[in-house]
């Protein structure tokens, strides 16, 4: 922060967001995973899913979860647009606070990538959001999208708060190299996080270890978790 008042501004606006994170997150720390428990959303039809792919690798673990949610997603009617996060340009959040002056539009001050797959989400049925885990969260390659996203929700902690994608069913992929527990779960805290100040529809975190191959039993899950979007 430049000057007095804007730090002034920024703790007042992010206080109550502190608050919240600060909030115990239920995590069920159970291998079976789950945590996965279905919405009572009503299923629409014929949707157009974006898919955020945050790992480096475009054919890599999580890719191959993707390519399983894909298939599932297209056989039952809809249409899936993918988009390698990191291929793109996006400046990390700078804490200006200026998106939050503007009550009808994301209203980043960068006019990047990131400002695009912004609107993106804001036009797409729902969203698949993917991380592999490096150090327990997600990669810098997605880190700068989430923390921009900032800017799809407004006055949060109050009775006001708003969200461009409110309600929009949102899954969350993930591999990682260990298990869920005190590994995996960690994202899944910062997912839960991210639903909140966005106001989503979480219709599941799945976690897949990736050593020495994610197993047949999991990809079965994945598909049946699919099927409930
Ligand atoms: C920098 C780095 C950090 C990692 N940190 C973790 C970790 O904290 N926990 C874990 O289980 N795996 C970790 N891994 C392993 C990857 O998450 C794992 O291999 C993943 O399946 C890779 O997915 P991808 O093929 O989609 O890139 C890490 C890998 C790298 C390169």
């Amino acid at each position: 922060m430049s000057s007095e008042i804007s730090r002034r501004k920024f703790i007042a606006m992010t206080t109550t967001a502190a608050a919240a994170i600060a909030a115990p997150v239920t995590l069920i720390a159970d291998e079976s995973h789950a945590q996965q428990v279905p919405s009572a959303r009503k299923k629409m039809k014929n949707m157009n899913v974006l898919v955020l792919h945050g790992s480096p690798h475009e054919d890599g673990n999580t890719a191959g979860l993707v390519d399983i949610a894909t298939e599932t997603l297209t056989k039952n009617g809809h249409k899936v647009q993918r988009i390698h996060v990191a291929d793109l340009e996006v400046a990390p959040c700078i804490a200006c606070m200026e998106c939050q002056k503007n009550p009808n539009k994301p209203g980043c001050v960068f006019e990047d990538d990131g400002a695009s797959t912004l609107e993106a989400m804001i036009h797409a049925d729902a969203l698949i959001i993917t991380s592999p885990l490096y150090f327990a969260a997600f990669t810098a390659h997605i880190k700068p999208l989430i923390d921009r996203s900032f800017a799809l929700c407004r006055k949060f902690g109050t009775k006001d708060h708003m969200s461009f994608v409110a309600n929009k069913p949102t899954l969350f992929l993930s591999t990682g190299a260990g298990p869920y527990k005190n590994n995996g779960e960690i994202l899944e805290g910062s997912c839960n996080d991210y639903t909140r100040f966005l106001k989503l529809d979480k219709v599941g975190f799945f976690y897949a270890s990736s050593k020495p191959a994610v197993s047949d039993e999991k990809k079965a899950e994945l598909k049946a978790l699919v099927e409930t979007l």
